[in-house]
């Protein structure tokens, strides 16, 4: 038998290290930005996580840079922007008006230059966590990324958790790799506070009219809804692999997603895709998530981590 309780009772708040967040959804690096201020209010969210920032401007990758596909999207965007100094003179101070923690994502070409940019946004008032985002299969050539073996994945979050001294630090996962779990070892013994998991996997379209492949840069990064079940399997092996929280992203568009992810392992879940489709996901996710436990019993929706791992906690009520 469930005991019933309000929505209103339910505690939606997450620990992710030393970090609380008032709920456990937030946006996916590079899907949202703050003009989705005009559709609500942005500091219902638990976190707010910023486009990759790269030390210096790019340009990004030649256009079309997005072609749709079957249950998800291929985008080779390629971090176009205006860099590191541009970010946190005007971006940053853009992002905190909202009250939401900020998270300043990160992508750099070198562990050196990781460092650098690491220690500079620690440095930034108002940043909460630093998302260092070694996983983008854009950014290299080949599609080739830091996150795609343990050792690269390694240096890079030793540099800057060196560089970055208590801030938060997570570390953003690449689904190209062999072993997930490898990876996600790797950067949590060099001292990550958090892995999230995942990044977009590699992908192809082609126009058979032209022969060509239908993005510029012909390879792309691929997410959406299709995308969900694989996100949830490497989320579910690196919960298991590392102690540390585990934050899930990859075809989450409700509520519902956000459960499974947090019953795989995941501490807290973002949404990418989902806001391009329906701008309120978010918002409608943190009310139906409020609902859903109140239905069920589930006082703290933190209980929800891990509850359908192999040998941890009994799994939730059904009913
Ligand atoms: C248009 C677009 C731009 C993205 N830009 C970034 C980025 O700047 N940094 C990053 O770490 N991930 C980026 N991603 C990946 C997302 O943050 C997310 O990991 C991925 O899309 C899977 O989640 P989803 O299926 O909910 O979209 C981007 C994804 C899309 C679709």
């Amino acid at each position: 038998m469930v005991s019933a309780i309000t929505p209103a009772q339910v505690d939606l708040s997450v620990r992710i290290g030393s970090l609380t967040l008032a709920n456990p959804i937030m946006p996916a690096s590079g899907t949202f930005g703050p003009e989705l201020a005009q559709v609500f209010d942005l500091g219902l969210l638990g976190a707010l996580v910023t486009k990759s920032v790269t030390p210096e401007a790019r340009a990004g990758n030649p256009l079309p840079r997005l072609a749709e596909t079957e249950g998800g999207v291929l985008n080779s965007i390629g971090i176009p922007g205006k860099g590191l100094d541009h970010f946190i003179a005007t971006q940053v101070p853009d992002w905190r008006r909202f009250g939401a923690p900020v998270v300043a994502s990160l992508s750099a070409p070198t562990v050196a230059a990781f460092a650098d940019a690491a220690r500079r946004l620690a440095e930034t008032p108002g940043i909460a966590a630093i998302e260092a985002n070694i996983s983008c299969p854009n950014l290299e050539e080949d599609g080739r990324a830091f996150a795609m073996h343990p050792e690269p994945a390694a240096a890079a979050t030793a540099a800057m958790r060196r560089a970055v001294g208590a801030t938060p630090l997570w570390v953003k996962l690449s689904p190209n790799t062999g072993d997930i779990a490898a990876v996600a070892r790797a950067v949590e013994a060099e001292g990550a506070d958090a892995v999230v998991a995942v990044n977009t996997i590699l992908g192809l379209a082609i126009d058979i009219e032209t022969g060509r492949p239908k993005l510029g840069a012909g390879m792309g990064g691929f997410s959406g809804p299709a995308f969900k079940p694989i996100a949830l399997r490497m989320v579910w092996q690196c919960a298991q692999a590392v102690r540390v929280p585990v934050i899930g992203v990859g075809g989450i568009a409700s509520a519902a997603d956000a459960v499974e992810f947090m019953m795989a392992g995941a501490t807290a879940v973002q949404l990418g895709t989902a806001s391009f489709v329906s701008p309120t996901a978010m918002p409608q996710a943190i009310g139906e998530l409020r609902a859903w436990c109140a239905r069920k019993g589930v006082a703290r929706a933190a209980a929800l981590t891990g509850a359908a791992l192999p040998a941890t906690r009994p799994p939730v009520a059904a009913g």
